[in-house]
């Protein structure tokens, strides 16, 4: 057992896909998260860059004392793939649990896979995927607006803007055929009622943070890394203004982030 606190960063709000699945399946662990919301988006940026980005994120999440780190953003997962070796405590990233619910879930083996324009040029998951079986034809599309839609909070189903650009980003994805399309992003499960509808019925939608999130617990369970602390309690670290963090954070969580969340100066 380890009462310390597990680690999940992202580049933004989207690893919050994670927090909230991780508070579902561990409820008695305490988490730390660290948000770059001053920096997002990672998507566009350099190899270098990003990880830079990462390795100050994962530094900040060790010196708050952390025993295992989720690198909840799908960039940093793709684009920085060995960022996480060599660390004193085990790091996970999203592509590999994601990947395998995929290959379980798809039948016609024809799986789409959104992302940020990083995440995509990389070819991560479609490596992955036809590692699994060679036979998959994989569906790629960056989206590269879908991230700051959702930190600017027009997160709403109702949202008009939101659902034309998912339109437009779809449109050749939906034509494909595939029947299972990979939220490669952990931005974009915030808004997947708006991409479940322009996909339709019969197409499953897979959720990177959520997936990697049961993934972790599974290992921390089997490692004996699991809290036994009643008293948890989560902390939530922003690189800017708390705002928007908060009021998208308080909807997508169900709860109340008030009093822990806290900005820092990461540079
Ligand atoms: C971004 O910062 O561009 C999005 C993060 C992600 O890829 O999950």
């Amino acid at each position: 057992m380890d009462n310390r606190p597990i680690g999940v960063f992202d580049s933004g709000l989207g690893g919050l896909t994670a927090v909230k699945e991780l508070e579902k399946v561990l409820p008695e662990e305490s988490i730390v998260y660290f948000g770059d919301t001053g920096r997002v988006p990672y998507g566009n940026r350099s190899r270098e860059t990003i990880l830079r980005y990462a390795r100050q994120d994962m530094a900040f999440l060790l010196d708050h004392g952390v025993k295992a780190i989720l690198a909840a953003c799908g960039t940093v997962s793709s684009v920085a793939r060995s960022v996480g070796e060599g660390l004193d405590v085990p790091y996970f990233d999203v592509i590999g649990p994601t990947v395998k619910a995929a290959a379980q879930a798809t039948k016609n083996g024809r799986i789409g896979v959104i992302g940020t324009a990083a995440t995509i040029a990389s070819g991560s998951y479609r490596e992955m995927l036809l590692r699994i079986n060679q036979k998959f034809e994989v569906f790629p599309q960056a989206c590269p607006l879908f991230v700051p839609l959702v930190e600017n909070a027009f997160i709403s189903p109702q949202e008009e803007i939101t659902r034309l650009v998912a339109e437009r980003y779809l449109a050749p994805m939906r034509e494909s055929g595939v029947d299972t399309l990979i939220l490669g992003c952990t931005h974009y499960p915030i808004i997947s009622p708006t991409i479940a509808s322009v996909m339709g019925r019969g197409v499953v939608l897979i959720d990177s943070g959520r997936e990697a999130a049961r993934a972790l617990a599974d290992t921390l369970r089997s490692m004996d890394l699991l809290s036994v602390d009643a008293c948890r309690e989560n902390r939530y670290f922003i690189t800017d203004t708390l705002e928007n963090f908060s009021g998208v954070a308080e909807l997508f969580l169900g709860h109340s982030v008030q009093g822990h969340t806290e900005r820092i100066d990461i540079e």
